[in-house]
């Protein structure tokens, strides 16, 4: 099958019982047992659900895994894939990886005496370099949050692999629509179901496939150790969310890729950080390991203009945290999603105060560009 058909017939298609087309909310904590040890595969949810095996099983197909893993949120999600390393084991991350993973590693797995490392990983040297005997695996965001630098996952995941090291990749601004990890060599992908492929901003997933049955013995011990799952209401909508991923991404890159554009003729814009457009130092390799560039991206206001009255001007596009919903949203990196690492660090990455994220949604382009061009005019 396709990835247009898989997304609606993949997974569990439908209920067998009663030949409903959609897999039902099992709103169950608990299995009748026939008598001691003997049961139809379910006994406790925390264990296994119906309609969260349902989930798990279709994007375990969509980003051609082992198994598939369903979480209450990105973040735990992540943290269950850092259970997997043990005191005294160091993590490799991307330089700019979303706030929450870095606020997770310093914070609270710092506590565990896991340890982590920033890298720069558009340049591989940089990784090979960084490899000592504590590292046990790299963990890569393609493209990275909020400032698009692209990784080539292939070259990271072969070093990974003569180094004996896991590759981690989260896939959340990608989804496997635009690029399967795995594919490209990676162990384990994940994901913020909660952004593309929940897709309509009206819940919080996390999700994780791994590649082989070892790891899926592992996260399945964690998932069911720790507790963290995703609700059954919340897999149904996650599943009825991902049957439209492929029409709402096109459209998302179609405007996305105006905007970008639009935003580059700008005079009020110093810098236009998107992998779709060809002046992006990833923009190659990113055609290379990916099916597109979709629909986050970021600019820099000159100095000269007030870019905190830039924000307050807009108002089609919503001022907000998150990403990847049918509707367009606008993020200060500094205040919002990247608070979390320290002002320095932050200038030194080069999340400026004058950043401005775009997460575009799947609206009329042309409303779009026009509610920018009004909030541009109102601050010159
Ligand atoms: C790339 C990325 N990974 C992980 C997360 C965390 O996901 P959640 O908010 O679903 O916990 C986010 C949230 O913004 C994200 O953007």
């Amino acid at each position: 099958m396709k990835f247009e058909s898989l997304v609606i017939h993949g997974g569990i298609d439908g209920d067998k019982e009663t030949g409903a087309v959609n897999v039902p909310i099992y709103q169950t904590s608990t299995y009748k047992q026939e008598e001691i040890g003997v049961n139809k595969g379910y006994e406790y949810s925390r264990t296994g659900n119906p309609t969260r095996a349902a989930l798990e099983k279709l994007i375990s197909d969509l980003e051609e895994g082992e198994k598939g893993f369903a979480f209450a949120s990105g973040m735990a999600a992540i943290t269950a894939v850092i259970m997997l390393f043990k005191s005294g084991d160091k993590i490799l991350i991307s330089n700019n990886v979303y706030g929450g993973t870095f606020r997770v590693l310093d914070k609270v797995f710092n506590n565990f005496n896991i340890k982590y490392k920033m890298v720069d990983m558009t340049d591989i040297k940089n990784i090979e370099t960084n490899i000592d005997e504590e590292v046990k695996a790299i963990f890569i965001e393609s493209p990275t949050n909020p400032l698009m630098d692209i990784t080539d996952i292939k070259a990271v995941s072969d070093i990974a692999k003569k180094n004996g090291l896991l590759t981690v990749v989260d896939n959340t601004f990608m989804t496997p629509y635009l690029q399967k990890p795995l594919k490209l060599g990676a162990d384990i992908v994940l994901h913020s179901a909660t952004k593309y492929l929940g897709g309509h901003s009206d819940l919080i997933a996390g999700l994780v496939v791994v590649n082989s049955e070892e790891l899926a013995e592992k996260i399945h011990f964690i998932q069911n150790s720790t507790g963290g799952i995703l609700q059954p209401f919340d897999s149904f909508l996650l599943i009825r969310g991902i049957k439209t991923l492929p029409v709402r991404m096109d459209r998302h890159i179609e405007n996305a890729t105006a905007i970008a554009e639009f935003l580059e003729s700008r005079e009020e814009v110093d810098k236009v950080y998107y992998p779709g457009l060809k002046s992006h130092p990833g923009y190659e390799l990113q055609k290379r390991q990916a099916k597109g560039a979709g629909a986050v991206l970021s600019f820099v206001i000159d100095k000269k203009y007030d870019y905190k009255k830039f924000m307050k001007n807009i108002e089609l596009i919503t001022l907000g945290e998150s990403l990847g919903g049918v509707e367009s949203l606008a993020c200060h990196p500094a205040t919002m999603t990247h608070a979390a690492l320290p002002y320095e660090l932050r200038q030194e990455l080069g999340i400026v105060d004058n950043l401005i994220r775009l997460s575009i949604g799947i609206e009329n382009v042309e409303d779009l560009i026009e509610d920018l061009k009004k909030a541009f005019e109102l601050i010159r």
